[in-house]
């Protein structure tokens, strides 16, 4: 028989970053558990979440259905906090249509000559912002890839990066400490920057209405579910459709490969090998580097009531509360060596040694179960492509002193440098 939920101790005192101001977002749950035990309670801005850390927890939290628990709401409560309602109404593609197959060879060919337009952009010698240069990177990608004619390239493309950079979903959880300042606002500069995107794409809409070739990609399938609507109407649609595909897709590749190239800067036998074309230790590599950065709240919303085994007992967990655990808790302090960057230890897409480990759920770099990410085999290809070239076609020196620091509010995601990675450069 399920226990109510108050057997469970609560966090007194805890808040999360997005309702009351937090130095150290992680530092402050590892406080709570490291007083309360592997699974406690924390109520935050009127809202109440269940923390669960332990191997019998993490393993009930992955197994939750998505009816019951559902990851979908979750991550709509937090996106919501910074990006304008607009965007959510009426979606016909989501994100979750972007691999069909054949696509991730589109979008790797798309990421090749991104590459070659980087390349362009960094000409012979320079200094760069490694994160900075990702990220524009992932734009070209994606935007080439499901945005429609002209959009990566020109005018179109700097317009779009500027507002997508105003409209950085992601936000919400790398700096949720800023989500009272957006409400405050009325998402003022996010409902300016939706309606830029919206001006650029509705062109590229018109540019391929006028073109005789169909586009086979996924521009011209969220082209097609928007084929019976009144002429204004689409171009909206396939506008707002294009925006939610492009904020959910790319950020946290870009920065996984960010952090990707800091590691192997600071590797060079493994740099190396990358270099000379191993693709199988370039993929570890990204694994490594990815499972290093985590900082994601995993977080299910509860809309049925549900019996959760924590571990220490079952409890009842009523509809309106979340159940989460958080990734930089677990991923490299629940075994001892897992701190350091081993590349070596990833077999695949998996731990080498997860049977040494109390449950092998409790290390992640793309998750587990049912909603683990549909992306990763094209993550990690586009991170070795990308790391291959860039490292292989230019000598780097890094400028920073000390390993690069995550931003400390952050709570969710894959980390965001809190500092600038400026690093030299020559063509090789
Ligand atoms: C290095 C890059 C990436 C990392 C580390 C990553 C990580 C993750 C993780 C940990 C989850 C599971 C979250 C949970 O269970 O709550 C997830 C789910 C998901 N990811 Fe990724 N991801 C990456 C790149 C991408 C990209 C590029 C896309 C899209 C283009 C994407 C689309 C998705 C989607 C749609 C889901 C939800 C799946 C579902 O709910 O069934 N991810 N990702």
């Amino acid at each position: 028989m399920p226990a109510p939920l108050d057997v469970l101790p609560l966090a007194d005192g805890v808040g999360l970053p997005w309702d009351v101001p937090v130095d150290d977002a992680v530092g402050v749950i590892a406080a709570a558990r490291a007083s309360c035990g592997d699974s406690f309670v924390v109520r935050s801005g009127g809202s109440e979440y269940l923390f669960t850390f332990s191997p019998t927890g993490v393993e009930s939290f992955y197994a939750l259905p998505e009816g019951v628990a559902s990851k979908g709401v979750a991550d709509y409560l937090m996106l919501r906090r910074k990006l304008p309602d607009a965007l959510f109404a009426g979606r016909r593609l989501l994100p979750s249509s972007l691999f069909r197959r054949d696509d991730v060879s589109s979008y790797l060919a798309h990421l090749d000559h991104a590459l070659d337009a980087t390349e362009d952009e960094l000409g012979e010698r320079g200094s760069v912002e490694l994160f900075a240069l990702t990220r524009r990177l992932g734009h070209r990608m994606g935007l080439a890839s499901w945005a429609g004619p002209g959009c990566a390239e020109g005018d179109a493309f700097e317009e779009l990066v500027r507002a997508f950079d105003v409209l950085d979903g992601s936000q919400a959880f790398v700096h949720p400490d800023a989500m009272a300042a957006v409400a405050a606002s009325g998402k003022r500069d996010e409902r300016t920057a939706l309606d830029d995107v919206a001006t650029v794409i509705e062109d590229a809409v018109r540019q391929h209405d006028s073109e005789s070739q169909p586009d086979d990609g996924l521009f011209g399938r969220i082209v097609e579910a928007w084929a019976s609507e009144a002429a204004e109407v689409r171009r909206r649609g396939i506008a707002m459709d294009v925006a939610l595909i492009h904020i959910a897709s790319m950020s946290n590749l870009m920065a996984a490969l960010g952090w990707a190239i800091v590691d192997l800067l600071g590797h060079p036998e493994q740099l190396r090998l990358v270099v000379a074309g191993d693709a199988d230790l370039a993929q570890r590599c990204a694994l490594e580097s990815t499972r290093l950065a985590q900082r994601s709240i995993m977080a299910r919303a509860v809309v049925e009531p549900v019996a959760f085994d924590t571990g220490a007992g079952v409890v009842d967990v009523p509809p309106g509360w979340t159940i989460a655990t958080l990734l930089p808790l677990l991923n490299t302090s629940v075994a001892p060596g897992l701190e350091g960057w081993e590349p070596a230890r990833w077999n695949r897409h998996r731990l080498a040694e997860a049977g040494a480990l109390a449950s092998p759920m409790l290390v992640t770099a793309f998750g587990h179960g049912k909603h683990s990410c549909p992306a990763q085999p094209f993550s990690l290809s586009a991170m070795t492509m990308a790391m291959t070239r860039l490292l292989g076609g230019y000598d780097m020196t890094p400028l920073w002193e000390d390993y690069p620091c995550p931003v400390p509010a952050q709570i969710g995601g894959v980390a965001r440098s809190a500092g600038r990675c400026e690093a030299l450069y020559v063509r090789r």
